[in-house]
């Protein structure tokens, strides 16, 4: 049994150590944001929050990822800036690739409150969206950085 801390809660699984985070969270634990594309940490569609730093769970076993704080799309409170401004500027087309990017965007955002645009391309450059969503994201960005400075950071 291995206990992990998922968006705020205690959850234990019965799971090998070497299974890969991404299956542990969706297979045994429903949360089926989490999505699956290339299975080798190239597109980002995986991606989570461990301790607040973002990371692709198709390349964590869930053995490194015990004794940490994991956060999904559901564990951002519905006032974040980024769900706000992602629903403002209407990003998602189909919406599959969106849980990752906005969890590397919230990662993004937290070591760098005040981006040039130039740096949100570089940031989101490795997260791959099917949809061409990528000028919507940096404009997202943009909006949820204007919005945490009001909030006071
Ligand atoms: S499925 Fe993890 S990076 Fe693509
Ligand atoms: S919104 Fe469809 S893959 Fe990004």
């Amino acid at each position: 049994m291995i206990t992990l801390h998922v968006n705020g809660k205690k959850q234990t699984v019965d799971a090998d150590p070497d299974t890969p985070l991404l299956w542990v969270l969706r297979d045994h634990l429903g949360i089926t944001s989490v999505k699956y594309t290339c299975g080798i940490a190239e597109c980002g569609m995986c991606t989570v929050l461990i301790d607040g730093e973002a990371q692709r769970s198709c390349v964590v076993s869930v053995e490194d990822a015990k004794d940490t704080r994991i956060t999904t799309v559901e564990g951002l409170p519905g006032n974040h800036p980024i769900k706000m401004a992602w629903i403002e500027k209407q990003v998602p087309q189909c919406g599959y690739c969106q849980p990752g990017i906005m969890l590397q965007a919230t990662d993004f955002l937290s070591r760098n409150p005040n981006p040039s645009q130039a740096q949100i391309d570089e940031a989101m450059d490795d997260v791959i969206c099917r949809c061409g969503s990528h000028p919507r994201i940096r404009q997202a960005i943009q909006l949820a950085a204007k919005m945490t400075e009001k909030q006071g950071g």
